[in-house]
């Protein structure tokens, strides 16, 4: 699948966004990847050379060299840097990941519509917030969606295409070709909170949190409950820990205040012991469970 999309800037260079680089680059787009922290976009950039390693390993089984070939050559097309507003420059598409706050992508979008070209759609991959809330402050609304990726990215194979009120037919159509380009299959989102697959998920794992927090099964039961009863890859514990305790807080805060009569989207005491703590699941080394 071809798209009109060559060089994609993204930014934040954490979980999602470094997933998000790797599987543009995988496809052939040009990349900058963005981050605040210099130190962040080089772990970054080892766990992509990793998990391209991964990839190659998979596809190029009986062609090593290939597959060396092809680590070089992706990884090649990824550029870093720490300046949002230069690396918009370039882009035809800019695919934003950065902390799940509402006044933090407010203060970098309009940041970057004063000076990206005039043809770049904007994209949030956030997991809960309003996309027309969020391309409020931009005057591009006609170019501005949500493309919600999935942990973790080069192996999830969904992607939630979101339109907002404003999103033109072009650019919507854009981005769906993008997202089959890169190797997802995609799906259409309306603006609603967590769209499809968090508006289910989240729920659910807070669900559990309260299980175990109200003592009625230990987390090893009600993970290994959910796995074998249910067929789910991860329980729902395990899944919080690697989605990031702090996203999870961050989401169900966010809902709480929008919908404060929803008893599903109410706070979850343990949930914010954690957070308070550092305890922010996998990669704090510590959530529910510890990690190496
Ligand atoms: N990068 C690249 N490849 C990876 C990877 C990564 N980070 N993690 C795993 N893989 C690959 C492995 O190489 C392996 O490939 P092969 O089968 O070709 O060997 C394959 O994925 C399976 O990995 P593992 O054998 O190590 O482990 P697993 O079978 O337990 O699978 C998992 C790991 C894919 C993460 C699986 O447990 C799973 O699907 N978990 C549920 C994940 C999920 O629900 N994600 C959505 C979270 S919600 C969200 O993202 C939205 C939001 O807004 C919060
Ligand atoms: P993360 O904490 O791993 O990474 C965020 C990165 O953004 C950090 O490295 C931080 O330094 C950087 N950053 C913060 N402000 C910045 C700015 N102004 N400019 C440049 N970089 C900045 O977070 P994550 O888990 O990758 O989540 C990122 C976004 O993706 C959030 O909106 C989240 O809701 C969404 N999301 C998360 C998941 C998940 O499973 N964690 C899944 C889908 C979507």
């Amino acid at each position: 699948m071809q798209s009109a999309i060559k060089n994609v800037t993204v930014i934040g260079g954490g979980l999602m966004g470094s997933g998000i680089a790797q599987v543009s680059a995988q496809a052939g787009q040009n990349v900058i990847l963005v981050d605040l922290s210099s130190d962040v976009l080089a772990k970054s950039q080892k766990s992509i050379g990793a998990n391209l390693g991964r990839v190659a390993k998979k596809v190029y089984k009986d062609k090593p060299q290939e597959g060396e070939k092809f680590v070089a050559e992706s990884m090649a097309r990824i550029k870093t840097s720490t300046d949002p507003a230069e690396a918009a420059k370039s882009a035809d598409l800019v695919v934003e990941a950065i902390v799940e706050n509402m006044n933090v992508k407010h203060k970098l979008f309009s940041q970057l519509d004063a000076v990206a070209p005039n043809h770049t759609i904007f994209a949030s991959n956030t997991s809960s917030l309003s996309i027309n809330e969020i391309c409020s402050v931009v005057k591009r609304k006609d170019r501005f969606g949500g493309l919600h990726f999935f942990n973790p990215v080069p192996v999830m194979r969904l992607l939630e295409v979101v339109r907002g009120a404003e999103t033109s037919d072009a650019t919507y159509k854009t981005m769906m070709e993008w997202g089959k380009a890169v190797g997802k299959t995609c799906i259409t989102c309306k603006d609603t909170p967590g769209f499809v697959v968090n508006r289910l998920l989240v729920p659910y794992i807070c669900e559990a949190i309260r299980l175990y927090e109200r003592g009625d099964a230990s987390a090893r039961d009600i993970d290994t409950a959910m796995k074998l009863g249910a067929g789910y890859p991860m329980g729902p514990l395990e899944l919080a820990d690697y989605v990031g305790l702090d996203t999870n807080k961050f989401i169900l805060d966010g809902w709480h205040k929008k919908y404060p009569d929803q008893p599903l989207f109410n706070p979850i005491p343990l949930l914010d012991k954690l957070v308070a703590e550092g305890k922010l699941g996998v990669k704090a080394g510590e959530g529910f469970y510890k990690y190496d």
